[in-house]
């Protein structure tokens, strides 16, 4: 038996193994250099990094600049250029400039250089940098589009790979007392010859180390030898040399396998497992529900049509009674649309750039990509909202049509705004270089109000001309009462209840996702997200179906808020699951860094509450106009 299963998980891995290598597609064209060419290095913000070990937390939310006046690094002679970007990637903190490295193409191996040599940094400014030392910061350079990494091993399995970006200095605080700042730069390049005398960039490998000694000295740089670390005083000025030294090292990696090294994959088992059990979850939940919905349904349904034919004394009973009921207008109608509008927007965002992910096109070698999809989604999705919105509004007997056109098309997108102003806000304060700059701002202002909006305006009018869906049964004159409901019926217990299950399904998925969003991990497993949206999205809708049964039964009949909240169910333990998240992985000292999380995790909160409740709701609509269908009433 034992033998079977793992066979039966083997051959199912297998199967779908393909699917893993489906991840990524290497980007833009590779580019040949000739002997001598130049190679550019360019420089990214310094990030927060989660150190190796298992128990390392992040330390900080917050992204420098490079040329951020108090690291005092080495500028290019004309002062730093800034390098054009995508959209997604400035939203995600890019902040690229080029650098005064002179790197050649096989030229200079193995010399050791002076990049520059830095006078008078003032002790405020080392205490500054020892502080970002203690918070393990990193640089993060780029050669030829390729992140420049450290080798590491990876414990488990015992691979070699690339840990993108290298420590800013070193705090191990049994070497030094005082964090020791790393001066030194050995850059190894690794280059494939595809043809004679044309080379390309597959690698690139950073190791930083700490020189102290004396650092006036620039016509002769050391590069060898024990020299002690660089320790700067917190008391007094300090003098800082940078130097580095490059070897070019021939690899038989071609280049469009290079990201290979850099998107490792930390245990697969893990992503394997959870999608095993959320499967599981899944397959349980659908036989369980197909099995309430149409054992006892067509029960209910054969008993319903059958006391017509004998005497009129049999009294109805369950989900039958509230017939005159369930398509009664309920409160709120118009929130509730412009929710449900803004869901489906969401929804088909999400779906789409999981699409564009699947295919390949957003792999972390094209930086940005994947925020740029989701926003050019987003703003063109809107007429998907304002179409949903408007039809929901007409079906719950909403009259005021052009104020829910109005609202579909504003209140979203303000309030993210609004949530994002705030946040850039605590950016700036913090002198972070995460700020949005107002320029992509006023571009993100008009791609929303100038496309999106009057997208969804005409998504409304089109709605608008096909009206509202049609109801099997008539809504009755007078309301009636409702009984008590059992307690695991009540709003929030249902609410709780149901949201286990999506969250469950989702978890495991749910700590790459994290860490990837907060601890600038890159994220390439679309092939497992994929799956686990579509099992979340599945879960979602038989769980909300199934309570909204239960409640029916109950002749609780005001079920449209109640299926919209039983659908967003597992916002609230995702909320839950970003709070533990800031307690187990998160040690954050600064006020913004706090802010900053709290703001982040609201909004991914929101957006999972509108995308889930959406389709709950939706499920549980598109269930009771069926199951009201089925029956014969008077
Ligand atoms: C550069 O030097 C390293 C050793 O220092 C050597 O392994 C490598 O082959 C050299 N590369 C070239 C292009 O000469
Ligand atoms: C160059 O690559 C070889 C194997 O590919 C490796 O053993 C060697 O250490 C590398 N040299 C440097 C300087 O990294």
């Amino acid at each position: 038996m034992v033998h079977r299963s793992n066979w039966l998980l083997g051959s199912i891995i297998t199967a779908l193994l393909p699917l893993s290598h489906a991840f990524y597609l290497p980007g833009a064209a590779p580019r040949n250099y000739e002997q001598g060419e130049q190679v550019n290095l360019f420089v990214n913000t310094l990030t927060p990094m989660l150190s190796g070990t298992d128990d390392a937390k992040l330390k900080s939310m917050i992204n420098y600049d490079y040329y951020n006046p108090k690291f005092h690094f080495c500028q290019p002679e004309e002062g730093p250029k800034s390098q054009p970007e995508s959209l997604g990637s400035i939203l995600f903190g890019d902040r690229i400039f080029n650098s005064p490295y002179d790197i050649k193409m096989l030229e200079d191996n193995g010399t050791c250089k002076t990049l520059c040599v830095v006078p008078d940094v003032p002790a405020e400014d080392a205490k500054f940098i020892n502080d970002r030392i203690r918070e393990d910061y990193a640089l993060n350079w780029l050669v030829d589009g390729l992140p420049a990494a450290e080798m590491k091993v990876d414990a488990k399995s015992g691979d070699l790979f690339f840990d993108m970006g290298f420590n800013l200095g070193d705090d191990d605080d049994e070497l030094y007392d005082t964090p020791a700042l790393y001066n030194h730069y050995d850059i190894v390049l690794r280059y494939h010859e595809p043809s004679r005398g044309n080379y390309r960039v597959v690698g690139v490998l950073v190791w930083p180390s700490s020189r102290g000694g004396s650092q006036e000295n620039v016509a002769s740089p050391v590069c060898e030898g024990d020299v002690g670390p660089l320790i700067l005083s917190e008391t007094q000025t300090s003098t800082i040399r940078y130097t580095y030294r490059v070897t070019w090292n021939e690899s038989d990696t071609p280049w469009a396998t290079r990201w290979d090294n850099y998107l490792h994959i930390f245990d697969p088992r893990i992503h394997w497992f959870s999608l095993v059990n959320s499967l599981v979850i899944v397959i349980f939940l659908c036989v369980m529900v197909s099995m309430i919905l149409l054992r006892t349904v067509s029960r209910d349904i054969s008993r319903y049509n059958a006391i017509d034919l004998s005497e009129d004394v049999q009294e109805d009973w369950g989900w039958k009674l509230v017939h005159g009921e369930v398509f009664r207008t309920p409160r709120y109608p118009m929130i509730l649309s412009v929710m449900v509008g803004n869901g489906a927007q969401l929804c088909a965002m999400i779906a789409v750039t999981l699409v564009f992910a699947l295919l390949g096109f957003l792999s972390p070698s094209n930086r940005g990509s994947l925020a740029t999809v989701m926003m050019v989604c987003w703003t063109f999705f809107g007429g998907i909202g304002g179409y949903y919105s408007n039809r929901i509004y007409a079906s719950l007997g909403g009259t005021d049509r052009r104020k829910n056109a109005f609202l579909t098309a504003t209140v979203m997108p303000t309030l993210i705004f609004v949530i994002i102003f705030l946040l850039n806000l605590f950016l700036l304060l913090a002198g972070s270089s995460g700020a949005v700059p107002f320029g992509t701002m006023l571009l993100i202002v008009t791609l929303w109000f100038g496309i999106s909006a009057p997208l969804s305006a005409v998504g409304s009018y089109i709605g608008s001309r096909q009206g509202g869906v049609s109801h099997p049964v008539r809504v009755n004159q007078i309301p009636r009462q409702i009984p008590p409901a059992p307690k695991y019926l009540r709003p929030w217990a249902s609410t709780l209840l149901s949201g286990i299950l999506p969250f469950g399904a989702a978890f495991v998925e749910l700590y790459f996702v994290m860490s990837s969003l907060f601890a600038s991990r890159a994220y390439y497993a679309f092939g497992f997200l994929a799956l686990t949206a579509g099992v979340v999205s599945l879960t979602t809708a038989t769980v909300t179906i199934l309570f909204t049964y239960f409640i029916l039964c109950a002749e609780e009949y005001r079920w449209h808020w109640r299926a919209f909240l039983t659908g967003g169910g597992s916002a609230f333990w995702l909320l839950a699951y970003g709070l533990f998240y800031w307690a187990s992985r998160l040690s954050l000292d600064s006020f913004s860094s706090v802010a900053l999380y709290l703001g982040y995790l609201f909004l991914l909160v929101l957006m999972d509450f509108l995308v889930t409740g959406t389709i709950g709701f939706l499920a549980s609509y598109w269930a009771i106009r069926r199951l009201y269908s089925a029956i014969r009433v008077d």
